[in-house]
């Protein structure tokens, strides 16, 4: 396969890497704008100006196109658009289904992708809609397989083959789908089908579909997020481990006079300030673009700005080991959202098996960070403390004179647990930032001296608390000795 990919760093599912396709080079996680020839509101030459690095556009619209057929195939591709970057073509499964007048199958869509020098080729898939019966999506699921095996005969091994996974909205066959492309050898895999969950925010519901996926994929294979395009979920799509993205959204917002920040989209009309940095938005007034004879090129040209800027804040998010905060902060912006990310703290311990073991920093941001993944695994840590058979785990400063009628002598912080004073500086203990002590951090504090307990059976346990935590202390750890201070 002339397609690979490099892991270079992780935080939750999340990585950023580099994608090889033949001698080019992608950094990812990275944004391929849609191109569609026939309405270049921004040309792909703009495009690598505004730092994208590659594109996608649809086989389909040239291969039924007067205008740009036969330059396709006479001058290849790259520069009939005059973009020398790596272009991904898509079969247009989608489009075959609405226009339908010129009909395309597997072979001839990948021999054509192939003879207009695309550098990432994808078959014809059957996107099955999320809410088919189950019957109806296995067939289809068996049918996109059988295209993806007849592409690698008819291409050869070393083709650039992107693997659609499809599967519907059952997890079972979607971990199917990915173990099976996996099992074929493919690094590049999409998962479609996910338009219409992300229509309809039902960003529940794209969260197992991914994560069911993602669980039978190998975690080698680069993961295109088919369709998404609106910098609100990146984020979250990113912590599961997704890592291209494709986007028409900038255009087709654009054309409806949408104006797209990282928490939403707005009406053009609507707005009395440009809220956002870019150049467009720094040289015009809200009311200059909106008369605009350039209104939708200008929308266009921010759209498309907002969303490249979103992944380079997720990339450098990653490196800096804080995804779940920018997770959280996302997921703020619609209730469908926070439905999704809680869905996500499902998955937290299998998360919590690839998620990096030190961060720069934890920032406590409500309720959903006692679930996280860091929590997880630190509270998966605490049995192998090893400690006398005397205890004592205080909510306070260490004592200065120590505790000599206690063998080890712990410290608490929520919503980890104890913790001995070695790790004090350690992540999380000493990179931790949290508010005051709620209920929630320290009933998942509790489960952390439940966690000591466990990994040392026989030791006995007191807890030194002031009379605000008492009772949380005595009904979530019956066991131990409470002792007031
Ligand atoms: N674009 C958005 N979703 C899909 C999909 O499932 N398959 C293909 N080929 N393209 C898509
Ligand atoms: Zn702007």
């Amino acid at each position: 396969m002339s397609i690979s990919f490099e892991i270079l760093e992780e935080d939750i599912f999340g990585r950023t890497g580099r994608l090889k396709v033949g001698e080019k080079v992608l950094k990812t996680p990275a944004l391929l704008p849609v191109v569609n020839p026939h309405l270049p509101l921004i040309t792909p030459p703009e495009m690598k100006s505004l730092g994208a690095d590659a594109l996608i556009t649809n086989a389909y619209i040239f291969y039924r196109s007067k205008e740009f057929c036969e330059p396709a195939l006479a001058r290849g591709l790259h520069d009939v658009l005059g973009f020398d970057g790596i272009i991904m073509t898509d079969s247009g499964s989608f489009q075959l289904s609405v226009y339908g007048d010129v009909e395309v199958s597997n072979s001839d869509t990948l021999l054509f992708q192939r003879s207009i020098g695309s550098d990432i080729i994808v078959p014809l898939d059957i996107p099955t809609h999320p809410d088919t019966p189950r019957d109806q999506t296995e067939k289809e699921l068996v049918i996109t397989m059988e295209r993806l095996r007849e592409a690698g005969e008819i291409l050869g091994p070393d083709a650039p083959l992107a693997a659609p996974i499809q599967g519907g909205s059952f997890p079972d066959l979607r971990e199917q789908a990915g173990r099976m492309a996996g099992e074929m050898g493919c690094t590049f895999t999409p998962i479609g089908a996910v338009v219409p969950l992300m229509e309809s925010y039902r960003y529940e519901e794209l969260v197992h579909v991914v994560m069911a996926a993602k669980k039978g994929l190998p975690s080698s294979a680069c993961v295109h997020l088919f369709g998404a395009g609106h910098p609100v979920m990146f984020a979250l799509a990113v912590a599961m481990g997704c890592d291209l993205f494709d986007s028409a959204a900038y255009a087709l917002y654009a054309k409806e006079g949408r104006y797209l920040t990282t928490h939403g989209s707005k009406k053009l009309a609507e707005l009395s300030e440009l809220p956002c940095s870019c150049e467009v938005c720094r040289r015009h007034s809200a009311d200059e673009m909106r008369k605009s004879p350039e209104k939708i090129r200008l929308l266009a040209r921010h759209n498309l700005i907002v969303t490249l800027t979103e992944i380079s804040r997720i990339r450098q998010a990653i490196s800096d080991g804080v995804l779940w905060e920018l997770v959280d902060e996302r997921c703020r912006s619609h209730p469908q959202l926070l439905r999704g990310y809680r869905a996500l703290l499902t998955y937290a311990e299998d998360l919590g098996k690839r998620d990096r073991v030190s961060k720069r920093r934890f920032f406590y941001r409500g309720d959903e960070s006692c679930r996280r993944t860091e929590v997880l695994r630190y509270q998966m840590m605490i049995p192998r403390f090893s400690v006398g058979p005397k205890v004592l785990v205080t909510f306070d400063r260490l004592p200065s004179g120590g505790v000599p009628e206690y063998d080890t002598v712990l410290l608490f912080k929520p919503p980890f647990g104890p913790y001995p004073v070695e790790l004090k500086e350690t992540f999380p203990i000493g990179q931790c930032e949290l508010p005051e002590w709620d209920d929630h951090m320290v009933i998942t504090g509790c489960r952390g001296i439940r966690a000591l307990i466990a990994g040392n059976p026989g030791v006995s346990v007191t807890v030194r608390c002031g009379p605000e935590w008492a009772a949380i202390v005595g009904r979530e750890l019956p066991e131990v000795r409470l002792e007031r201070n």
